[in-house]
């Protein structure tokens, strides 16, 4: 189950109802830059790293090797569902895998970004992108050095903050203190290291015992570090083939490719967003909806895409979409989505490689009647308006793949399957 769009599709929403019928879900990719929303009853959870499926008390969860962990951020996650009387003893594991974010990647992100000015990323600000950097040039440190003595994660610790601290001066970046790092991961290695496993080893077992195992895709398809708007993207794989090496489940296990997708668009952060629309922004604000679950800024907002999500539904092989938010859609007379790019001249299927001409592009827009009345109380498909079902309808026939599941709400009983 995976993003189509540029993350906050409702995956978390999604994932929750789907793990109803899991054994295991498994988290491939990303970090604490993820905010997963779950609501059931007058309960709001909101998961960063720890999978959505901790929810379901039959259910155990897998933060694979393809993830970058802050340790003391997990730590607190972890509490925090204790707290709210969730159990995760043997029921969450932690590939030893993962690579840590450290708090020198926390700093170095943020000075990255001040540097960077107006062309700034609008990253989440939580170390992702250098905890990525420092795996890919081979001088990460993983989750199973966690459980090293401590004298000698003290020195691996030490070694990277005085490599960090000599470079920090010239590189513009703050610096960062060793003794309270340190302390601060001795603490965090105590409590994480009941949950370290060998997490592929883990995942081909569940394979091969027939378990049923949901893979929770963070960011979205237009995030991943190669199919993104470049540069404007997070640093990990979102598609469908990040899950597979994130995790060590293997391509041939995979029988469904869910996509989430919202009915509209939206995208936290800088880069091109060619259906972007003040008016629809302001008045999904104005509901009180489409602010961050991370970091809690306002979403740009715009209409549904379909260049994009055609691109989306090919990228990762989609055999269903699972459209949420729909409801939000439910006070307009005119619905426009987009079904091609203009740009010099031409129209476009196919979204441009460089983002300076994808950030000239101009929508073509068809534009659909809205249904003016409330989808909320819809529980099956014959109950939404049939200005609405022609809406998803042409949606899917535009994008590629089939309708599979229907979200006309924030809440689990607020879903449906089509047909
Ligand atoms: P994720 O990152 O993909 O899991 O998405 P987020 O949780 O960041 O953002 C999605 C937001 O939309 C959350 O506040 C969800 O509770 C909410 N949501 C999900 N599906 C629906 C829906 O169908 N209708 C409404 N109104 N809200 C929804
Ligand atoms: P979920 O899983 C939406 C965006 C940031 C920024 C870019 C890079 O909840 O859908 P990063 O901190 O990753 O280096 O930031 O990616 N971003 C997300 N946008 N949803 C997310 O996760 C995101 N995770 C990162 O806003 O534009
Ligand atoms: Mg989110």
């Amino acid at each position: 189950m995976l993003g189509l769009q540029w993350g906050d599709e409702g995956k978390g929403k999604i994932l929750d109802v789907m793990a109803g019928e899991a054994d295991w879900v498994f988290r491939a990719q990303g970090g604490n830059n993820a905010g997963h929303t779950v609501e059931i009853g007058r309960e709001k959870y909101v998961l960063h790293l720890v999978p959505s499926g901790i929810l379901r008390s039959g259910v155990s969860c897998l933060i694979a090797g393809g993830t970058v962990v802050d340790p003391a951020g997990l730590v607190s996650e972890i509490q925090g569902l204790h707290e709210r009387g969730i159990r995760t003893k043997g029921r969450l594991y932690l590939s030893s895998q993962a690579h840590l974010v450290l708090p020198q990647h926390r700093a170095i992100d943020r000075s990255s970004e001040k540097k960077r000015g107006k062309e700034r990323i609008g990253t989440t600000g939580r170390g992702i992108g250098p905890a990525y950097a420092d795996k890919a040039a081979r001088v990460g440190l993983r989750a199973g050095e966690l459980a090293l003595s401590p004298a000698e994660l003290s020195r691996r610790i030490r070694e990277r903050l005085r490599i960090h601290n000599q470079a920090a001066r010239p590189q513009g970046w703050e610096a960062v203190a060793p003794t309270a790092t340190l302390r601060q991961i001795e603490q965090a290695a105590k409590v994480l290291r009941p949950y370290l496993c060998d997490g592929v080893a883990l995942a081909h077992h569940a394979v091969e015992t027939g378990k049923k195992i949901l893979i929770e895709g963070a960011q979205g398809t237009f995030l991943d570090v190669d199919h993104g708007t470049y540069p404007y993207v997070t640093s990990s794989h979102c598609t469908a083939g990040g899950a597979c090496t994130g995790t060590g489940v293997p391509p041939t296990a995979v029988r469904r490719v869910v996509g989430v997708l919202k009915a509209y668009t939206t995208r936290v952060g800088s880069g091109p967003f060619v259906t972007e629309d003040g008016t629809l922004g302001h008045l999904l604000h104005g509901m009180g909806r489409e602010f961050g679950s991370t970091t809690g800024r306002a979403r740009r907002c715009g209409w549904f895409d379909a260049v994009l999500v055609r691109r989306a539904v090919r990228l990762n092989g989609v055999t269903e979409l699972a459209m949420t938010n729909l409801d939000g859609l439910d006070g307009l007379e005119k619905i426009p989505v987009c079904t091609g790019y203009r740009l010099k001249g031409k129209v476009l299927r196919e979204p441009p490689v460089e983002v300076s001409d994808w950030e000239r592009c101009r929508p073509v827009y068809r534009v659909f009647p809205g249904w003016c009345e409330p989808t909320t109380e819809a529980r099956r498909w014959r109950d939404l308006p049939p200005k609405a079902r022609a809406y998803l309808a042409a949606l899917s026939k535009m994008v590629g793949a089939p309708l599979g599941i229907l979200s006309v709400g924030a809440g689990r009983e607020q879903t449906f399957r089509h047909g």
